[in-house]
C-alpha cells in the first residue's frame, strides 16, 4: 500500500520529508506575480539565493608592459600559382637602315669540273687537269693548269672523286699552294672502286687549291672514259672572311 503511494505521488514525497531549517531572507515570502514569466518556487527548499563572487580583473591588471622583442621570421610559404600573362607590349620603333652594299663585289665562288680521260701519272709530281666544266663562276678555276685561284677570301669546301684502276695504285693529294692537305689513296687491287676525299680550307687572296698525283715505285693512275665522267673536283665558298662577302 505504501509502495503504491510512493510511485503515484512521487512529487509530493518531497513535501513529506521534513525540510531542514532553511536560510531565510526577508524577501523570501514575496511570490512572483502571475504571468511574469519567472518560475514559481516549487518549494522553499529550491529557492536558495545565489551569491556570485567575481573578481574585477581591471583591478588586478598591472600597467601595460613594454613591447617585446620582435620574433624570428617564420618559414617562407609555398610558392603560389603563376600569374596570368600581361598585356601585349606596344610595337617597337623601326630600326635604322643598313649601310649600302657594294654591287661590284664578288660574293660567290664555286666550281665543279670533271675529267673524261684516264691518267697515268709521270715520274714526278703532276697536277690533275680537267676537260669538262660543270660550273666555273667567274673562271676562278683555271682549266689550263688545273688550279683553283682564290679571289674571295674565306672558308671553302673542296671535294675530289676518282675511280681507281685495277692492279694500279691511286695516290693523290688535295693541295693548298704547295702543301698537302688531304690524301686520296687506294692500294693496287683486282677490283677498281670509286674513292673520294673532302676538306674545308681557310683561303686568302691568290691562294691555290689543286689535285696532285705522284708516282712512286708502282704505277699510279686514275680511271675514266668517254662514256662517263669518273673524275670530278668541286669547290665552293662557304663563308667569306671579308665583311659583305
Ligand atoms: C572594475 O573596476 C574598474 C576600476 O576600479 C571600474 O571602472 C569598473 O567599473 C569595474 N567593473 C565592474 C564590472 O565592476
Ligand atoms: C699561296 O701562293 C700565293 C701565290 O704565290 C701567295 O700569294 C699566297 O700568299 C700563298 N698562300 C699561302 C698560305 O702560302
Amino acid at each position: 500500500m505504501l509502495g503504491v503511494l510512493i510511485l503515484v505521488s512521487l512529487p509530493s514525497l518531497v513535501a513529506l520529508v521534513p525540510p531542514p531549517v532553511p536560510c531565510r531572507h526577508c524577501c523570501d515570502h514575496l511570490e512572483p506575480e502571475e504571468g511574469s514569466g519567472a518560475q514559481p518556487p516549487t518549494g522553499r527548499f529550491n529557492h536558495v539565493p545565489e551569491v556570485r563572487t567575481y573578481i574585477n580583473m581591471t583591478i588586478l591588471k598591472g600597467d601595460k608592459g613594454e613591447r617585446g622583442d620582435r620574433g624570428t621570421p617564420g618559414k617562407a610559404g609555398q610558392e603560389g600559382p603563376p600569374g596570368s600573362s600581361g598585356p601585349m607590349g606596344s610595337k617597337g620603333t623601326k630600326g635604322q637602315a643598313g649601310l649600302p652594299g657594294d654591287p661590284c663585289k664578288v660574293h660567290y665562288s664555286a666550281f665543279s669540273v670533271g675529267r673524261r680521260k684516264s691518267l697515268h701519272s709521270l715520274e714526278s709530281y703532276q697536277a690533275l687537269v680537267f676537260d669538262t666544266v660543270f660550273v666555273n663562276l667567274d673562271d676562278h678555276f683555271n682549266m689550263f693548269n688545273g688550279k683553283f685561284l682564290c679571289q674571295v677570301p674565306g672558308i671553302y669546301f673542296f671535294n675530289v672523286n676518282i675511280h681507281t684502276w685495277n692492279f694500279k695504285e691511286t695516290y693523290l693529294h688535295i693541295m693548298h699552294n704547295e702543301t698537302e692537305q688531304a690524301i686520296v689513296y687506294a692500294q693496287p687491287s683486282d677490283r677498281s672502286i670509286m674513292q673520294s676525299q673532302s676538306v674545308m680550307l681557310q683561303l686568302e687572296l691568290k691562294d691555290e687549291v689543286w689535285v696532285r698525283l705522284y708516282k712512286r715505285e708502282r704505277e699510279n693512275a686514275v680511271y675514266s672514259d668517254d662514256v662517263d665522267v669518273y673524275i670530278t673536283f668541286n669547290g665552293y665558298l662557304i663563308k667569306g672572311s671579308i665583311e659583305g662577302n
